[in-house]
């Protein structure tokens, strides 16, 4: 047995020697870009084969590209739209490329907004607020109509942007291509909402998607292709144990191959190893990694939501101590307490059972109508939590309801 001091020795020891699992922390993080793209040679392939056009300044097709979160798809379009951009500047013809994450509020939170993020991004200072969004159109219709040159105008997570403002603004953006004297305009959208597309305007859709390309998930085999691509520059030789890469594939293709969650969890495991001192990633740390990573997010939700929906949950919690099935008549009556103890106001049974529904979704809770007979039907709830979130979430709603 280590004396406390000498086990704090040796963790200092190990960090001031630099023994760590870490060769290059960077390497996975969410901005760094990968050396190698396994398994999206097919994807790489055809955008370069739409983007093309541009290299002789004509203008490529408008196109929509969509798949599931984690397929790689802001990753491909980025990669394959800068090279496009290189090798036309040494062709001697201009592409400029303009990013946007219309998830950021703050950059495309409106229509005024996002064009005046876009013109800033080609050197054009538009006031954030106080013009009319005709105006703030024109100042970035004349920047980019100024010279020849080929736009290409990537809306990241476009679902977004559509559902805060309509899909006028689609409309107006590849609208504006036509009436462009010199320069060419090419929007790619890209969404992992799968219904997108169909709940646009229809002359919406058939111009924006003049292309489309899908991204399917990956099997567990890519994800570990993908993850021992990105080891091998994050981690000292030897710092992963056998069977660590293996298993984060396989629990992050059983959510749905998703590669961001794939590097989550090797990332988190190798920051629980380096938090231990030690110099192998393992496969307890991996489900220790698993374990954190879904804590994190059941709190990150639980805290997101509106008080009200904190208090149903709350209620929930406490009749699970005392009962294994419960059911959603018994939620009022807690839910009522709850709202009496903290002072809220008190929601008809009905919003409740919305509420109720909704956490459903979120995943938080799971619900399942019954019958009974001819007492009619009942929804039970079950949580399928641990019982280290469950403790997490009990601190967390009491520090929301004594703040
Ligand atoms: N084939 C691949 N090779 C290497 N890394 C990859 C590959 N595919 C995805 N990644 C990495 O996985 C993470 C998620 O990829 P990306 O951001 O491109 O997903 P996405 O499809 O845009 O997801 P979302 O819809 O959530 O935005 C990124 O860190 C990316 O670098
Ligand atoms: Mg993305």
């Amino acid at each position: 047995m280590m004396t406390p001091q000498q086990q704090l020795q040796q963790i200092f020891t190990r960090f001031v020697e630099g023994q760590t699992v870490f060769k290059d922390r960077g390497a996975l993080t969410m901005t760094f870009t990968p050396v190698t793209i396994p398994h999206r040679d097919d994807k790489i392939a055809a955008l370069g084969r739409i983007m093309a056009p541009a290299l002789k300044g004509e203008r490529p097709s408008n196109l929509f590209v969509y798949g599931k979160t984690g397929t790689g798809k802001t990753l491909v379009t980025r990669f394959v739209t800068s090279e496009l951009e290189k090798v036309a500047a040494a062709n001697g013809h201009k592409v400029q490329v303009i990013y946007t994450n219309c998830k950021l509020k703050k950059s495309a939170d409106t229509e005024y907004r996002l064009i005046a993020t876009m013109a800033k991004e080609i050197g054009i200072e538009v006031p954030f607020t106080g013009l009319p969004t005709d105006q703030v159109y024109r100042i970035f219709f004349d920047a980019v109509d100024k010279q020849p040159q080929n736009i290409i105008l990537i809306a990241d997570e476009i679902d977004t942007l559509v559902e805060r403002n309509g899909d006028e603004i689609l409309y107006n953006l590849t609208r504006m291509n036509s009436e462009l004297k010199n320069a060419k305009l090419t929007v790619i959208g890209i969404t992992n909402d799968l219904s997108f597309l169909d709940r646009l305007d229809p002359r919406v859709r058939s111009s924006l998607s003049e292309e489309e390309l899908i991204f399917l998930p990956y099997n567990a085999l890519q994800l570990q292709d993908i993850l021992r691509g990105r080891s091998e520059v994050a981690f000292i030789p030897a710092g992963v144990e056998p069977g660590v890469i293996e298993k984060c594939a396989a629990l992050a293709a059983q959510e749905h191959g998703d590669a961001r969650r794939a590097l989550d969890l090797l990332r988190v495991s190798a920051e629980l190893a380096e938090r231990g001192a030690e110099t192998k990633i393992g496969l307890a740390h991996v489900d220790a990694a698993q374990e954190k990573i879904d804590i994190d997010r059941v709190v990150e939700t639980v805290k997101a939501q509106p008080r009200q929906s904190q208090a149903v949950i709350q209620a929930i919690l406490n009749l699970a101590k005392k009962t294994k099935e419960v059911d959603t008549g018994n939620v009022f009556d807690a839910y009522q307490i709850v709202c009496q103890a903290h002072g809220l106001k008190v929601l008809t049974q009905r919003r409740v059972s919305d509420l109720i529904a909704e956490l459903d979704l979120f995943g938080i809770i799971h619900t399942k109508v019954i019958s009974k007979g001819r007492y009619g039907r009942t929804r039970i709830i079950t949580l399928n939590l641990s019982d280290s979130i469950i403790n997490k979430l009990e601190t967390l709603l009491l520090q929301v309801f004594a703040g």
